[in-house]
């Protein structure tokens, strides 16, 4: 029997110092055999929002540790590694230059292939850990940093549909926490909050709903929120802004998901119809119980990764890194980090004042 691939994959480009090791069965399919990830929470919580200088001095501190640990727990021998799967980018340079420069010096004391990795790409491929999928399929990435509807055709190839022009969702449910009172990173937390109170009492509103194809905005929604903010003073006013903010922003993702599933068929004409969802806001419940019945009703088979996976991971890195093991896409140890890495190169940026959509 063939040996089977070990990658390992290294993950720092924000606020989690990770490290994972993944292999396959004798189907094919990946095998998490370790996933190991350091949050930095307690780290940027009092300043609401990540300091790069103190989440790469902590990279610095943990990454070691981090990757023994998950050497350790997958029980393998540190010489059987095959090959070592970084992240490159999008994200803080100082950050990413941690895991990057650990990871290449890794591979290099292996005398094993060195992989440079698009988190982006990551959390795309995120859902294979845990599920049979093909390309192409149609994916929404939901994170801190992004809101993408884009055409996965294959492995790095990427036709962007639609992305937000100004904040990502993930940050809006952050912002819309930090005026509500709560600490950083609040998303998770407006979407505890958001069950005990009445979606209907704020009548908040959608920017380019009606306009701009499967493209998102979400700093409207903030600014009107900001006002109302100001006026609440019980915690009942609190649940029901919270209520009424999700629902606004899963009203917003069902009429721009339809566009994007149009959007999806007409340019590939696909046999199968796949909606992947990923990224940090993918661990909400009320967004992905939307997404599925929306799914359920235009045909499409929906695939999430599982909760432990949306949110920053070295496995996904370590997913990306299996797949272009296979195809023998290697990189030299002078790839540089790169602060902004778009899944779709071609796609013009968007974000900014003064678009016109
Ligand atoms: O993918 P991720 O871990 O990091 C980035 O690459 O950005 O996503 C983090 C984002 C944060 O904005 C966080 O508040 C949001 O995902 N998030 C959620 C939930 N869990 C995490 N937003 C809404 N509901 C949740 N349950
Ligand atoms: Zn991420």
């Amino acid at each position: 029997m063939n040996k089977k691939p070990l990658i390992l994959g290294i993950e720092s480009s924000c606020d989690e110092t990770a490290a994972s090791i993944i292999s396959e069965n004798d189907q094919g399919n990946p095998i998490v055999m370790s996933n190991v990830v350091s949050s930095q929470v307690d780290i940027h919580k009092k300043f609401g929002g990540v300091v790069p200088e103190l989440a790469a001095r902590s990279h610095v501190e943990k990454i070691d540790w981090i990757v023994q640990k998950a050497i350790d727990d997958s029980g393998i021998n540190i010489k059987d590694i095959d090959a070592v799967a970084s992240t490159a980018g999008p994200g803080l340079v100082v950050c990413l230059s941690v895991g990057l420069s650990f990871g290449k010096a890794f591979a290099a004391s292996l005398n094993k292939p060195f992989i440079a990795v698009n988190h982006l790409e990551g959390h795309a491929l995120s859902p294979k850990l845990n599920s049979k999928l093909n390309y192409p399929y149609l994916l929404l990435l939901i994170s801190g940093g992004h809101s993408q509807y884009l055409s996965v055709k294959n492995l790095s190839n990427y036709k962007r549909l639609g992305t937000t022009i100004d904040d990502a969702i993930g940050e809006a449910f952050d912002k819309t926490a930090k005026l509500l009172g709560i600490e950083f990173p609040g998303g998770p937390q407006i979407e505890i909050l958001a069950k005990k109170g009445d979606p209907n009492k704020y009548n908040l509103p959608k920017p380019i709903f009606n306009k701009g194809g499967c493209n998102l905005s979400f700093a409207g929604l903030k600014t009107a929120i900001l006002k109302i903010s100001k006026e609440i003073n019980t915690d009942q006013e609190k649940f029901d802004l919270a209520a009424s903010f999700q629902k606004t922003v899963i009203e917003i993702l069902y009429k721009k998901t339809k566009i994007a599933f149009a959007e999806f068929e007409k340019q590939n004409n696909p046999k199968e119809k796949k909606f992947v969802v990923a990224g940090g806001v993918a661990a909400n419940k009320e967004i992905r119980k939307m997404l599925i019945n929306l799914c359920k009703k235009e045909k499409y088979e929906s695939i999430f990764p599982i909760i432990e996976l949306c949110s920053d991971n070295a496995a996904m890195i370590a997913m990306v890194g299996l797949e272009k093991f296979k195809l023998k896409q290697f990189n030299n140890l002078d790839y540089p980090a790169k602060p902004r890495w778009p899944l779709d190169e071609n796609a013009i940026f968007l974000k900014g004042a003064g678009i016109k959509l």
